[in-house]
């Protein structure tokens, strides 16, 4: 009860102050911290969880996160400009290719560049 009371008395000092557009304003401000913090965390973890979904779809055949254990080479720790070097082969008409002319045409520039650093950042293991 003390708090809450305590609470009240600095939102109405607050709002006597700077008015009640004021108060809004701050409110409006510490909402925007902390979304600005919660957004610059998942930046700092560096995990581009898009790009982990799009690359989900290449596990099936080059293994967990990339991780191969059959014949299919492993995608985890690949150079990342190998990989874009080997996309781009892949959707290009001379390709000679199983699989991977097909699946290569599937993606965009962009989507095959964050893949790629996606990948570079798995361990191999
Ligand atoms: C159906 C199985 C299959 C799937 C799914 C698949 N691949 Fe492949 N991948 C292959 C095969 C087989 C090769 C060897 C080249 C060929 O014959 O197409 C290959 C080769 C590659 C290579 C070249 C590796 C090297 O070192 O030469 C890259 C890069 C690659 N794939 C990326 C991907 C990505 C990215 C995806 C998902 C978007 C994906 N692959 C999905 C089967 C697959």
């Amino acid at each position: 009860m003390k708090v809450e009371v305590g609470w009240c008395a600095i939102g109405l000092r607050i709002g006597m102050k700077w008015g009640l557009v004021g108060l809004m304003k701050l409110i409006a401000s510490m909402v925007f911290l902390i979304f600005s913090v919660t957004g610059l965390s998942s930046a700092w973890s560096g995990e581009d969880y898009q790009a982990r979904g799009w690359a989900a779809t290449c596990t099936g055949c080059h293994g967990t996160e990339g991780r191969s254990v059959g014949g299919i080479p492993s995608l985890a720790g690949m150079d990342e400009q190998w990989f874009v070097d080997k996309m781009l082969y892949y959707r290009s008409e001379h390709a000679k290719a199983t699989i991977m002319h097909q699946h290569s045409r599937g993606y965009t520039i962009e989507q095959i560049n964050r893949m790629a650093r996606y990948f570079q950042r798995q361990v191999r293991k």
